[in-house]
């Protein structure tokens, strides 16, 4: 297949989807196009193999998504916090996963010291989660390993800082939702792991420091 061919199959392969979805049901797109109710906002890695609906199993409609580089949440990127304001506070989606995966490309630049241009401010978001597990990551001697624990890490803290959010803390405590979730997938089985993050536990001690609701 030329590079032509693969960038027009995109068409073709786009108008097949149509007619198995409208075959399955006629009025599919018709419904689509008026609203949208997803349960879950997912966070995750711009990884082309990490795609939300499919890894989750859902369908166009019942996941609104948000992916960057090592699945972070950053207190200065509009475009993250945006995402995140509109899905609770309009969408009042129930469940927020932060989504992480072993292998990923981010987690791994940081932990390279080289210096990676405009990518340096962003890597540092996971160098801090480094330091502030150095202790427990030093220990563990395999490199590989090493690296799985902070894509677990990772995720944790992306976790307390959606919780740091006012938006997170009003809804929550307006009406008992959104909770927080804490995954990992796993690139070379393709099953994702639920880190069971401790969502009450982390909103308490969040909220020791980060309280920004009654
Ligand atoms: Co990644």
């Amino acid at each position: 297949m030329t590079k032509s061919d693969i960038y027009e199959s995109v068409f073709e392969r786009n108008r097949e989807w149509v007619r198995e979805c409208t075959t399955k049901d006629p009025g599919f797109f018709e419904k689509l196009s008026t609203e949208q109710h997803p349960d879950f906002l997912f966070i995750g890695c711009s990884d082309s193999r990490v795609p939300a609906n499919t890894i989750m199993g859902v369908d166009p409609g019942e996941v609104f998504v948000h992916r960057n580089v090592a699945n972070l949440v950053v207190n200065t990127d509009f475009n993250g916090l945006s995402t995140l304001h509109y899905a609770v506070d309009h969408l009042k989606v129930d469940h927020i996963v932060v989504c992480g995966h072993y292998g990923c490309g981010g987690i791994k630049a940081a932990l390279q010291p080289r210096d990676l241009g405009i990518l340096n401010g962003w890597l540092r978001e996971i160098r801090d989660v480094y330091r502030l597990h150095q202790e427990e990551l030093d220990a563990i001697e395999d490199d590989q390993e090493r690296e799985n624990r902070l894509v677990q890490l990772n995720v944790r803290e992306q976790c307390q800082n959606v919780i740091k959010t006012a938006v997170v803390q009003r809804n929550y405590l307006e009406r008992g939702a959104p909770r927080v979730y804490g995954w990992a997938y796993d690139l070379s089985t393709g099953l994702l792991e639920d880190l069971e993050v401790p969502f009450e536990a982390d909103l308490d001690k969040v909220r020791e420091t980060y309280r920004l609701t009654r």
